[in-house]
C-alpha cells in the first residue's frame, strides 16, 4: 500500500517537474484560467474625477511598474502571461487614476503649494501618489509598485481656465473671419446680377450657396464616369478606417474589460479589423493610377505634355488643393482642441497630441510629419496624406520618365515593385520588424507605438507604402498598353473569374495573414517576409480586381461600389479622414470611468462617430476647402469662366 503511495506520489512530483520544466524552456503563458486571471491586480483604474477635483482633493493619474521577490508565484504568473506580448497587456504594469488625497489622506495643502511654487518640489507629489499606490499593491498583493510614468497630478482649485494664448487668439480671428467671409460671400451671391458675379468670380467664391451648388454639380458629374467604383471604394474604406480607429482608440485609453480584449484578439473578426490597416493601401493605389490615368490619356490622344511644367502643375494643383483645410484642421488641434473637453484621461489624450502639435505643425505643413519626428504623432491618421504627397510625387516623375516606353514601364514598374519588396525584406529581418497584426499590439498602441521601428520605417514610411503606389501606376500602364493593343480582357473567362475572386481573395488576405506566423513571439524571419510581403500580395489582389472593373467585368463587389449614392459622401472623404479622429478621440479622452469595448459598442460609436464626421467634413469642404478652390481659380484665371466649364471644374 504504502509503496504504491510512494510510487504515486513520485509520479506526480516528477510529472510536476516536468509541467515546470516545459515551462522553464518556453517561459511564456498561453492560457490561462479565469481564476487565476483575476487573481492578477487589475490593470487599469480610475478613481472619480469630478468628484475629487470638486471636494478640492488632488488627482493624480500615472503607471506604475510592479516588482517581488523572486519567489512570489502570482508574480512568475504575470510576468509569463505578459511574455506573449503579441496578445497580451504586459500585467507587470499598471495604470492608475487616483484621487491621492481621498484614499491616503494626509496634511497636504503645505506640500500642494511648496509644489507649486518650486519645481524641485514637484517630486513630493509623485511620492505621494507612489507610496499611495504602492501601499495598497503590497498589503493587496505584496507586490511593490513603482511610478514609471506621471501623466499628471492636480488639484481641484475651482479657478478659472487659463488666460487664451497668441495661438488661441488667432486661431478664433481666423475663423471668425471665415465666417464672415462666407456670409458677405453668400449675401452678395444672392443678390447681384449674374453679369457682375462672372465679372468677379471672386467675390463669390466663398458663398456657402454656391459651394453646396458645386458639391451637386461635382458627384452628379462623378456618377457616370467609368471610374464610379472608386467613389463606393473611397467611402467603404473611409469606413474601414473608422471603425479601426474607434477600437483603436479604445486600446488607447483605460479599458474596462481587459480579459475580453485579450481574448478576442484572435478572433477573425477582430483580426480582420485590426489587419484592416491595409486596405489604406487602396488609398495609394487609386492615386496613383489616376495620376498616370489621366498622364495617359494625355498620351493617347498625342497631347503635348511638357515635363517639368507638368510636374510644377500638377503639384502645385495638388497642394493648393489639400492644404488649406488641412492646415485648418492641424491649427484647431494645436489650439482649442485640449479646450474643448476635460476628463481624467483628457491631459494624457487629448492634451498631449495637442503639444505635439504645436511642436511640429511645421512638419505637417512641409507634408514631411512621417519622416521628422516620426515618434511624435500629431493627428496620427495624417502620415498617410504626408505618404501620399511623397508617392504622388515620385509616382508623376516616374510616369513622365518612363513616357517613351510602352509595355516596357510595366516591366520597369514590375521590376522597381520586386525591389522595393526586397529592400523592405532586407530592413524587416535586419531590424527585425513586425508586420501589422504585431505592430498592432497592446502594449505598443498604449503608447501610440513610440519608439516603434516597425511603425516607423514600413508602416508610416513612403518606402513601405511603394508597393501600393507602384501597382496603382502598373495597373495604370497595363491598362493602357492592353487599350493600345486592343486586348479584350472580358473576353476570358480565366481572366474574369480571376478578377472577381479577387476582392474576397483580398479580404482573406487581411483576416488570415496573421495567422501564417505561428509561436509567440514569432520567428524572426517570417515575421520579416511576412511583413515584407503582407501589403504587395495584398495590392496585386486589389489591382487585379480593379483592372477587371475598368474592363467592364461583372461583380456584385462592383455593381455596390459604382451605386450612385456613394458619390456625395465621396467627395467629403478628405475632411472625414481629418476630423473623424479629433471627434472620436474627445469622445473617447472625456470618459470619466474605463471604456467598456464590445462588439455592439464598437459598431455604435462607428457609425455615430462616421455620421458627425461626414457632417463636420461638410461644413469644413462648404467653409474651407471649396471655397479657397474657387477663389484659387478665380484668381488664376483671368477671363470670366463660362458657367459650364466652371461646373467642369468643380467637378474635378
Ligand atoms: C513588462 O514590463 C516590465 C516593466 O516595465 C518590463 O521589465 C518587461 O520587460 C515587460 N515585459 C514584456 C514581455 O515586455
Ligand atoms: C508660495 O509662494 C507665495 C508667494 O510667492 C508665498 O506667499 C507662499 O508662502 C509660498 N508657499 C509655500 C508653501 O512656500
Ligand atoms: C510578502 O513577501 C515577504 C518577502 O518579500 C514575505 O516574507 C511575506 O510573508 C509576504 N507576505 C505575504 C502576506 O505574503
Ligand atoms: C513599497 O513599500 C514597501 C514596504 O511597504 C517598500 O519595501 C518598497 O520599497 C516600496 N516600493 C517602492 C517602489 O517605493
Amino acid at each position: 500500500m504504502t509503496a504504491v503511495r510512494i510510487m504515486a506520489r513520485a509520479l506526480t512530483t516528477a510529472a510536476l517537474a516536468a509541467l515546470l520544466c516545459v515551462c522553464a524552456a518556453e517561459d511564456v503563458l498561453y492560457e490561462i484560467s479565469d481564476d487565476l486571471y483575476y487573481q492578477m491586480p487589475p490593470l487599469f483604474h480610475l478613481d472619480d474625477y469630478k468628484q475629487c477635483l470638486g471636494t478640492h482633493g488632488v488627482y493624480c493619474l500615472g503607471s506604475f511598474e510592479l516588482s517581488a521577490e523572486p519567489q512570489h508565484q502570482l508574480f512568475q504568473i504575470m510576468q509569463r502571461y505578459s511574455a506573449n506580448w503579441v496578445d497580451n497587456f504586459n500585467h507587470t504594469r499598471l495604470h492608475r487614476g487616483l484621487c491621492v488625497s481621498r484614499r491616503c489622506p494626509r496634511d497636504t495643502s503645505a506640500l500642494y503649494q511648496r509644489a507649486h511654487n518650486d519645481s524641485h518640489h514637484t517630486e513630493s507629489l509623485d511620492t505621494w501618489f507612489e507610496s499611495c499606490v504602492n501601499a495598497s499593491t503590497m498589503s493587496a498583493y505584496n507586490l511593490s509598485a513603482r511610478l514609471y510614468q506621471l501623466e499628471y497630478c492636480r488639484r481641484g482649485a475651482g479657478g478659472a481656465d487659463p488666460p487664451l494664448t497668441y495661438n488661441e487668439r488667432a486661431f478664433a480671428g481666423a475663423l471668425a473671419a471665415v465666417l464672415a467671409l462666407a456670409a458677405i460671400s453668400t449675401v452678395l451671391d444672392a443678390t447681384l446680377s449674374d453679369d457682375t458675379k462672372k465679372g468677379a468670380p471672386w467675390a463669390v467664391a466663398w458663398s456657402a450657396a454656391a459651394c453646396w451648388r458645386a458639391l451637386g454639380a461635382a458627384a452628379a458629374a462623378r456618377r457616370g464616369s467609368a471610374l464610379a467604383a472608386m467613389d463606393g471604394l473611397r467611402v467603404l474604406g473611409m469606413m474601414c478606417f473608422i471603425i479601426e480607429h474607434v477600437c483603436w482608440l479604445n486600446s488607447l485609453s483605460y479599458l474596462v474589460d481587459t480579459r475580453r480584449f485579450e481574448r478576442d484578439r484572435l478572433a477573425d473578426d477582430v483580426v480582420l479589423m485590426t489587419n484592416g490597416t491595409l486596405v489604406v493601401q487602396v488609398f495609394f493605389v487609386m492615386s496613383s493610377f489616376l495620376l498616370a490615368h489621366k498622364l495617359l490619356e494625355q498620351r493617347r490622344r498625342e497631347q503635348h505634355v511638357p515635363k517639368i511644367a507638368t510636374f510644377v502643375r500638377t503639384m502645385f494643383n495638388r497642394i493648393i488643393r489639400m492644404s488649406p483645410s488641412y492646415f485648418f484642421v492641424v491649427w484647431f488641434a494645436a489650439s482649442w482642441w485640449q479646450r474643448t473637453g476635460d476628463g481624467p484621461m483628457w491631459e494624457p489624450l487629448v492634451g498631449t497630441e495637442s503639444a505635439i502639435c504645436r511642436h511640429k505643425w511645421w512638419t505637417q505643413l512641409l507634408y514631411l510629419n512621417n519622416v521628422i519626428y516620426p515618434d511624435e504623432k500629431c493627428l496620427i491618421q495624417t502620415w498617410y496624406l504626408a505618404a501620399d504627397m511623397q508617392l504622388y510625387a515620385l509616382s508623376l516623375v516616374l510616369t513622365l520618365a518612363l513616357w517613351r516606353l510602352r509595355l516596357g514601364a510595366v516591366y520597369v514598374l514590375g521590376a522597381l515593385m520586386l525591389l522595393s519588396v526586397a529592400t523592405n525584406f532586407t530592413l524587416a529581418y535586419l531590424w527585425r520588424l513586425v508586420p501589422t497584426f504585431i505592430l498592432h499590439r497592446p502594449e505598443s498602441v498604449r503608447v501610440v507605438y513610440r519608439g516603434e521601428a516597425s511603425f516607423n520605417v514600413l508602416y508610416q514610411s513612403p518606402l513601405g507604402n511603394l508597393p501600393g503606389a507602384l501597382a496603382g501606376l502598373l495597373l495604370a500602364h497595363l491598362h493602357h498598353a492592353l487599350l493600345q493593343r486592343g486586348v479584350p480582357l472580358n473576353d476570358y473567362k480565366v481572366f474574369r473569374w480571376a478578377s472577381v475572386a479577387a476582392t474576397p481573395l483580398a479580404a482573406l488576405w487581411v483576416g488570415a495573414s496573421p495567422r501564417l506566423l505561428r509561436g509567440r513571439p514569432p520567428p524572426r524571419a517570417a515575421a520579416a517576409a511576412l511583413a515584407a510581403v503582407e501589403r504587395p500580395v495584398f495590392v496585386l489582389l486589389v489591382v487585379l480586381a480593379m483592372l477587371g472593373a475598368i474592363n467592364g467585368v461583372r461583380s456584385p463587389v462592383r455593381s455596390v461600389l459604382a451605386w450612385r449614392g456613394w458619390a456625395t459622401c465621396a467627395q467629403l472623404s478628405f475632411g472625414v479622414l481629418m476630423l473623424h479622429m479629433i471627434i472620436n478621440k474627445s469622445l473617447v479622452a472625456a470618459r470619466l470611468a474605463p471604456t467598456q469595448l464590445d462588439r455592439l459598442t464598437a459598431i455604435l460609436e462607428w457609425f455615430g462617430v462616421a455620421f458627425v464626421s461626414y457632417l463636420a467634413a461638410l461644413l469644413l469642404a462648404l467653409l474651407v476647402e471649396l471655397p479657397t478652390q474657387r477663389l484659387h481659380r478665380a484668381l488664376s484665371q483671368p477671363p470670366p469662366p463660362a458657367p459650364a466649364a466652371h461646373k467642369k471644374d468643380a467637378a474635378q
